[in-house]
This record gives C-alpha cells, sequence and structure tokens, in this order.
C-alpha cells in the first residue's frame, strides 16, 4: 500500500481540516453480490471528487446511501465530522445533501420556477401560490448559476440539456445544498453542453459547495476535479489528487485496479 508523500498542491489547500463528508468501510450487497465493499472516501467543501470507475463498479450505489435511497449493511457517515443519521433521503436533505440523478426529476410540462419549488411551493398569505416570489428566487438563482438563462416563462421541456441540467442544480443550490452529488452528468450532452455543465460546476465550486460528481469516463471529469476515488468491483482502487498522477495513471485505475505512486490505494485493492 502506497503512503500519501505528496504535499499539498498549490490552489488545493482547501483539503485540510474536517472534510464536509467522510463515507467510511462502507458495505452494501444486494443477494450474494457486494456492491460496495468496505469503501472510504472522503469529500472537502469548495472540492470536487470525481467518482470513477466501469459500468457495475458501484458509485451509484455508493452514493445513493449518501443520499439515503439504500441504508449500508455496515459503515458510517460523517459530515462536517459528526456521524451523520441517514435513513432516507429526507434526512440526507436535512445534511445539505442533495442529489442530481441523471434523469434530473424535472416536470416537463412546467417552468424553471415551478421546477424549483416542485413540492415546496411558496404561498401568499391569502393561501395562493406566490409566483412572483418564486419567479424572483428562480432569477436570482439561475443568476448566479447560468447568467445567459432567459427561457423563465417556458416549460422546461424546451430547454436544452445544459440547460435543464441548471435547472436542476438552481432546485439543490436554492433549498441549500452544501453537498452536491452529481451522477453522470453529462452522460447524455453533447461537447457544448458538457462544457456548460462544466461551468456550473465550476460556480458551484467557488460558492464553497461540495461536489462528488460520478463518472464512468475520466476524460469528462478529470480536468474538473481535485481528486480522483476509483472504483472496481465494489472495492476502492484508490484515490488520487489530479495534479499528482495522469490521466493515463487514472485510466489505469479504473482497468487494472492498480494504484500508481501519486495515489493512496483503497483497502482491498490490487497489489502491485
Ligand atoms: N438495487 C439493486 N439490486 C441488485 N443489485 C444491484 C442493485 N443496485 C446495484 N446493483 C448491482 O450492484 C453493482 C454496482 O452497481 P452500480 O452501483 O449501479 O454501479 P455503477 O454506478 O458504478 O455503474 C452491479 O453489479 C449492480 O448490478
Ligand atoms: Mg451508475
Amino acid at each position: 500500500m502506497n503512503a500519501v508523500t505528496s504535499p499539498l498542491a498549490p490552489g488545493a489547500s482547501h483539503i485540510e481540516g474536517t472534510p464536509a463528508v467522510q463515507m467510511r468501510d462502507i458495505c452494501i450487497s444486494f443477494g450474494g453480490i457486494r456492491a460496495v465493499d468496505d469503501v472510504t472516501v472522503d469529500l472537502y467543501a469548495g472540492e470536487v471528487v470525481a467518482l470513477l470507475g466501469h459500468n457495475g463498479a458501484g458509485k451509484s450505489t455508493l452514493i445513493k446511501i449518501l443520499a439515503g435511497a439504500y441504508k449500508p449493511d455496515a459503515g458510517e457517515i460523517r459530515v462536517n465530522g459528526d456521524k451523520a443519521d441517514i435513513t432516507n433521503p429526507r434526512d440526507a436533505k436535512r445534511y445539505g445533501i442533495e442529489t442530481i440523478y441523471q434523469t434530473l426529476a424535472l416536470a416537463d410540462n412546467v417552468d424553471a420556477a415551478a421546477n424549483l419549488f416542485l413540492g415546496r411551493e411558496l404561498m401568499t398569505p391569502w393561501g395562493t401560490l406566490d409566483d412572483v416570489a418564486m419567479e424572483a428566487a428562480t432569477r436570482e438563482v439561475m443568476g448566479r448559476l447560468n447568467p445567459n438563462f432567459r427561457k423563465f416563462k417556458e416549460p422546461v421541456r424546451g430547454l436544452s440539456g445544459g440547460q435543464r441540467q441548471s435547472v436542476a442544480i438552481a432546485r439543490a443550490i436554492h433549498f441549500n445544498a452544501k453537498i452536491l452529488i452529481m451522477d453522470e452528468p453529462t452522460a447524455a450532452l453533447g461537447p457544448q453542453e458538457t462544457a456548460q455543465v462544466a461551468e456550473l460546476i465550476k460556480q458551484l465550486k467557488a460558492e464553497g459547495i461540495a461536489i462528488f460528481l460520478i463518472s464512468h469516463d475520466i476524460h469528462d471529469v478529470f480536468d474538473l476535479a481535485d481528486r480522483v476515488s476509483v472504483m472496481k468491483n465494489g472495492k476502492l482502487v484508490g484515490t488520487a489528487r489530479t495534479s499528482d498522477v495522469t490521466k493515463d495513471e487514472v485510466l489505469g485505475m479504473i482497468i487494472l485496479g492498480k494504484s500508481p505512486p501519486g495515489a493512496l490505494a483503497g483497502p482491498g485493492a490490487a497489489a502491485d
């Protein structure tokens, strides 16, 4: 197993102190299959950690545990250093953990504001929908995330993939997400839209939000990520700062399940 010997990379000094999230020794099985097997990962405020691995590696299952969708068989989650009791998605939201799944879960036939407040609508003192307040709040948060966005009055069905993504992110941010999980956010997007989502992620990072970015494709996420954690067959292969490893080395982690010298190997990862 490799030790972490590298000093803090310039510009990465936020990776110190107490992580926003620690997932420690997490295990979960479905039937006979260990979908997640003794995985430990962490994530700091203002940091992007890319969770990488082939399809079936266990990435989505791991983050669904953080999102409260699955209960782990073993392991613990800490938020800002304190043990977090997350048994359902509502618990996760209470800890400021919001998840954006690939499907985005938008209501296509209504506009951005209606989507932002779906199920959490603002009301006037007279018990009617406060459309003015909801649109104002939507303009405020969208203005920060995606200043070029103009389609406030259109059903989101008519928006581009990148714009839809920004509406889903705006919803999370408006409700005080501190920890954002994005599962394959660019899987269905073209290059231009992917670039737009990359800009959104940089903006969120600048606001101090901690982001787990899940992807099966290193090329989509390497440049955005401060660190990568690689999974294979349910196990953590290792974690590395993107400043300490090359893309090829990370590809080696994904394909061969072995950690290069610049990475910290996970328990049970393939030995050299
Ligand atoms: N709800 C479930 N029931 C049974 N098996 C599951 C379930 N969810 C995931 N798995 C299995 O767990 C493994 C990891 O899946 P997943 O977390 O979706 O991987 P990834 O997101 O890395 O592609 C796979 O073998 C998958 O078939
Ligand atoms: Mg997945």
